[in-house]
Order: structure tokens, then C-alpha cells, then sequence
């Protein structure tokens, strides 16, 4: 697909996998604009599209008026949520507010003002909870262990139900544990990486909650890849993917990884889950992503080692831009 000139709609598009994705698609020439409502705890930050020669509108999905921004799209990208699982297990309400309700608000909206727009949207593996079985397809059943995850689910399958009954292309892509530059790094709210990496750079020792918890985590440029070519692949069109990343490893492992990229004095502990994250954790989980990557053609190409010095590396002269 040539994305020059093309106009496109990126909804939390300053968040951390987001504005990433706002950064690819204007250096292909794309005219991007990033609507954000920086909401409080998640990823957004100011200095994740300096220079990306984006348009950023501040607003929330929840009430700000859609059309305008939908009018003329040919792709929106959405990737707008309420992210954290304590947040939506203390909130449930503000939680669908944003996850279900504004989707339906951004479903209707483009009904109006982009009916051929093609919507790549940001779904998680966060609702299969605790699974049986490792690698996980799409055919694993749906049990979300959070608010979140039920809301998410919600979310995706209003925009599923758009391409049934509409015709609307839409794909739906169940990422898994995304990392690298523009994580929000200031505490733990964004995967344990981003705590992790903030407490390396400072020299503190950081904690490692339980161990062996596989992971199969994505680097952000893999991810940026994998939502524009489910764009562009008409095969991808109407369908749901799981996404995964580098072949898993233990929490363990990759704390032990972290330290050796980040030098001395980087150190962890390892501690008991807190309870009431141990109530809402899903265990071990890494995807069988074989059907994305059939439909687009996509593979991860960073390994986790060379993911995690890479954004280490970014952080060190920006650190305090994101603290
Ligand atoms: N990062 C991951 O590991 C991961 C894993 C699974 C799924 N996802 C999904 O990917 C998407 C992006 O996640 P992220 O990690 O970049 O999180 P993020 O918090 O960095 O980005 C989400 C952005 O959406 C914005 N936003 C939230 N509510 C909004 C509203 N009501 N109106 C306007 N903007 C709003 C936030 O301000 C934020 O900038 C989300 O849909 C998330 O559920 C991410």
C-alpha cells in the first residue's frame, strides 16, 4: 500500500504503542492525525511524537465529536484504552466507559464520516485468562480474569459485529506484552518492563513478582509492523489474530537478561505476588500467532535481547523526560 498522502486516524495516538505507530506511518509519508485524551496512569506523553510531524488533537472518546476526525479517513488505527487491570478492577464503569461504550461512539461516527475506512483495532491476550494450553490460538476459549478484559472483549467484538453486519473491514489484532521505546517507565502500570527498565537505568534493584511466568513479548517495531501490514492485507480483513512476539521466556530469564544489558550495579529481588494482583494474574501465556502470520506475511524480527538493548539504549538520554 502507498501511504503517501493518506489520512489516517490514530486513536491513543501518543500512548506508547501508538505514537510509535504515528512515527512509522508519517515517514511513509501518511498525513497522520493522533487523537489523545491523555488519561490519567496510562502511556501518553507529550514527548512521544516530538518531531513526528504529526497532528495531535486532545480529546476523549468518550465525548469529544468523532466525525471530523473520522471524515476522510481511509484507515483508522485504534488503539485509544483503558489499559490498567487494577484500574478497571477498582472502576469498572470509567473502564467500559472507554473500552465499550466510546467504541461504539467511534463505530457509529465512522459510519458517518468514513464508511470504507479500514479499522485495524488493539485487542489483548489479557481475555483468555488463565489457560490450559500453551501456545495459544484463537480458538482458546474466553475467560477474562479482569473488568479489563471483559470490557476489552466487548470492545473488540462491537467492532467485529461492524464487519459482519456492515461489510466494514476491520481486524482485530490480541497483542501480548509490548515493550520498547515510549513505554511509560514511570512505575508499574505499563507491564513490569517499563518499572524494570526505570529501575536499571537508576541503579536501583527492581522486583521480580513470582518468576516463572513464561512471556512471549513484542517488540514495538514488530508491533508497528504487524498493524500496517494487517492494514494493507486484504486477507487479514475481517478477522481476529493473535499476535505474539520472541520465543517465551521466564519472567526470570528475562529479568536476568535485563540486568546483563544494563550493567552494574543493575540488580532484582524476587518477591511473592502481591494478593490481589495474584487474584486477576493469567499464569503463564505465549501465542500461536501462525494465522497472522499466514494472512500478512509478518514475523517478529527482534529478538528480546537485542529488543531489550535497544530500548535500554533509548532511555539512557531520555530519561527524564519519562519519569
Ligand atoms: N502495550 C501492551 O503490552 C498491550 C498489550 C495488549 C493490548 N494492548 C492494547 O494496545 C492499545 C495501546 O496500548 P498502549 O500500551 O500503547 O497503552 P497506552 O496507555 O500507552 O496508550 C493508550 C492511549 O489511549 C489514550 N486514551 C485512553 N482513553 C482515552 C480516551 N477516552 N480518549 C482518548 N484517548 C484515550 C491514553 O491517553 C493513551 O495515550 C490499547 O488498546 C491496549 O489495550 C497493549
Amino acid at each position: 500500500m502507498d501511504w503517501t498522502g493518506r489520512r489516517v486516524l490514530v486513536t491513543g495516538g501518543a500512548g506508547f504503542l501508538g505514537a510509535n505507530l504515528c512515527h512509522a506511518l508519517s515517514a511513509r509519508g501518511a498525513r497522520v492525525v493522533a487523537l489523545d485524551g491523555f488519561l490519567f496512569g496510562g502511556g501518553a506523553n507529550p514527548k512521544n511524537l516530538e518531531h513526528s510531524g504529526v497532528e495531535l488533537v486532545r480529546g476523549d472518546i468518550r465525548d469529544i465529536d468523532l466525525r471530523p476526525l473520522c471524515e476522510g479517513a481511509s484507515v483508522i488505527f485504534n488503539l485509544a484504552a483503558q489499559t490498567s487491570h487494577m484500574g478497571g478492577q477498582a472502576d469498572p464503569l470509567a473502564d467500559i466507559a472507554v473500552n465499550a461504550v466510546a467504541q461504539v461512539r467511534l463505530i457509529q461516527a465512522a459510519r458517518e464520516a468514513a464508511p470504507d475506512a479500514v479499522v485495524v483495532h488493539a485487542s489483548t491476550r489479557q481475555f483468555y485468562g488463565r489457560v490450559q494450553k500453551l501456545p495459544v490460538d484463537e480458538n482458546q476459549p474466553v475467560a477474562p480474569p479482569d473488568a479489563n478484559g471483559v470490557s476489552k472483549f466487548a470492545g473488540e467484538q462491537y467492532w467485529m459485529l461492524e464487519h459482519r453486519v456492515r461489510g466494514r473491514p476491520v481486524v482485530s489484532l490480541r497483542l501480548t506484552n509490548c515493550y520498547g521505546p515510549r513505554l511509560r517507565i514511570r512505575d508499574a502500570r505499563q507491564t513490569f518492563l517499563g518499572i524494570w527498565i526505570r529501575c536499571v537505568l537508576e541503579g536501583k534493584s527492581f522486583e521480580v513478582w513470582g518468576g516463572s511466568q513464561l512471556r512471549d513479548m513484542t517488540y514495538v517495531d514488530d508491533v508497528t509492523e504487524a498493524f500496517i501490514r494487517a492494514a494493507e492485507s486484504p486477507a487479514c480483513h475481517g478477522g481476529i489474530f493473535n499476535i505474539g512476539g520472541s520465543p517465551p521466556a521466564s519472567l526470570l530469564d528475562l529479568a536476568e537478561m535485563t540486568v546483563r544489558l544494563a550493567g552494574p550495579p543493575a540488580r532484582f529481588d524476587i518477591r511473592e505476588f502481591p494478593a490481589d494482583r495474584a487474584r486477576i494474574d493469567i499464569g503463564s501465556y505465549h501465542a500461536d500467532d501462525s494465522a497472522f502470520r499466514a494472512a500478512a506475511g509478518w514475523a517478529p524480527a527482534i529478538s528480546l535481547e537485542e529488543g531489550i538493548r535497544r530500548t535500554l539504549e533509548w532511555y539512557r538520554p531520555r530519561l527524564a523526560d519519562y519519569l
